[in-house]
């Protein structure tokens, strides 16, 4: 019986995973602990592995697997800019991830987070809590049908954002490095992300982070949006100069964000940091700020994409270890 590892293997995944050993005949350990250095000798005797990392891996993973005799990094996320994957190829190690496990979960999250700032939801809990029951302009919303939504990346989750959009009623615009022809149902196309943000009342960010956009929103590009227009990323941490979006919302230049990936989230997300110190300032200020809504990398989490990405995982796993091969690697 084939034996795989799934390392960072939360309670919540262990249902689908154990449904999927039985119907595959597969004997399937888990560890709560990531692939990294001090974890990887764990392998020995195992056919296979899936992982789910944050972080970036050592490069020095790599060789030490090839020695175990190990063939693939089965991961479970669309991301893969943690990996290596020129030095992965190196040592025959097929590095693979789910591209699509549930792009309605993170759709459906981009739009909740907008409603929350639009209704200001956030604001008027707040305000319940201090038992202030008033009507007050700081609590006065926008109706999503007068509002214009700008889409930056327009592939699978930007599509759908932008169709529940336009479901509201809203005008949606977009920008996309490749414009496709099915956006067009939801969408308009502009020719630069300047246009396509300078009239939008939420900008919403749906594309891989790149070498190339690394930074891309940055205090040159907030000067572009309008006062009230409220920013929503739930595309990738990197993608977003923090310091310049804090300093935005500080001077008013924006009305609010809602950011569901952060730069520097590795080391904090997902853990319980309740009874220690954040060492990070600029996470502080954006857990502390009402002008933000903060949430910890969990737009794709719903129970649909929860077992699409652990039977993904597996089933690459499974394949490199029967075939030499999957179709879902990426190196
Ligand atoms: P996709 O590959 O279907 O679409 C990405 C689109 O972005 C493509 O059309 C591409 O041409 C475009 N693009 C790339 N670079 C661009 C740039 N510089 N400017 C404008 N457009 C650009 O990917 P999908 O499935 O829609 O996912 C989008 C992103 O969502 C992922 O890459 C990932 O970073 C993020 N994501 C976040 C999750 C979360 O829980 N917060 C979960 C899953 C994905």
């Amino acid at each position: 019986m084939n034996k795989i590892m799934m390392f960072g293997a939360r309670e919540d995944e262990k249902e689908a995973a154990l449904t999927w050993a039985k119907v595959n005949n597969v004997d399937i350990t888990f560890s709560k602990e990531i692939l990294k250095v001090e974890t990887v000798e764990q392998l020995k005797g195992f056919d296979g592995v899936t992982t789910q990392q944050t972080g970036r891996l050592d490069d020095s993973i790599y060789e030490r697997l090839s020695k175990l005799g190990m063939k693939q990094i089965a991961q479970r996320s669309a991301g893969y800019d943690m990996y290596n994957l020129e030095k992965a190829a190196e040592y025959n190690i097929i590095i693979s991830n789910v591209p699509s496990y549930s792009p309605n979960s993170v759709a459906e999250y981009a739009v909740t987070a907008a409603l929350q700032l639009i209704r200001k939801t956030h604001l008027i809990n707040q305000k319940v809590e201090e038992k202030d029951f008033r009507w007050q302009k700081s609590i006065m919303a926008k109706e999503v049908k007068t509002l214009e939504v700008a889409i930056i990346g327009t592939g699978r989750i930007g599509q759908i954002t932008a169709k529940i959009f336009k479901g509201f009623g809203a005008k949606v615009v977009g920008y996309d490095l490749y414009p496709n022809e099915h956006a067009e149902q939801y969408l308009e196309y502009k020719n630069s992300i300047e246009e396509t943000v300078s009239n939008a009342d939420i900008v919403s960010i749906h594309m891989p982070a790149t070498k190339d956009n690394y930074h891309l929103f940055n205090e040159e590009l907030f000067n572009q949006f309008k006062d009230d227009a409220v920013f929503i990323n739930t595309a990738r941490g990197s993608i977003v100069d923090t310091r310049a979006l804090l300093k935005a919302l500080e001077r008013e230049k924006i009305a609010g964000a809602a950011l569901d990936t952060y730069e520097n989230e590795s080391t904090y997300y997902p853990k319980d940091f309740r009874d220690k110190e954040i060492s990070d300032s600029i996470l502080t200020e954006l857990v502390t700020r009402p002008d933000v809504i903060l949430t910890p990398h969990i737009a794709f989490y719903t129970d649909v994409a929860v077992k699409n990405l652990v039977e993904g995982g597996l089933d690459a796993a499974l394949s490199v270890i029967e075939t030499g091969t999957c179709e879902t690697r990426i190196n």
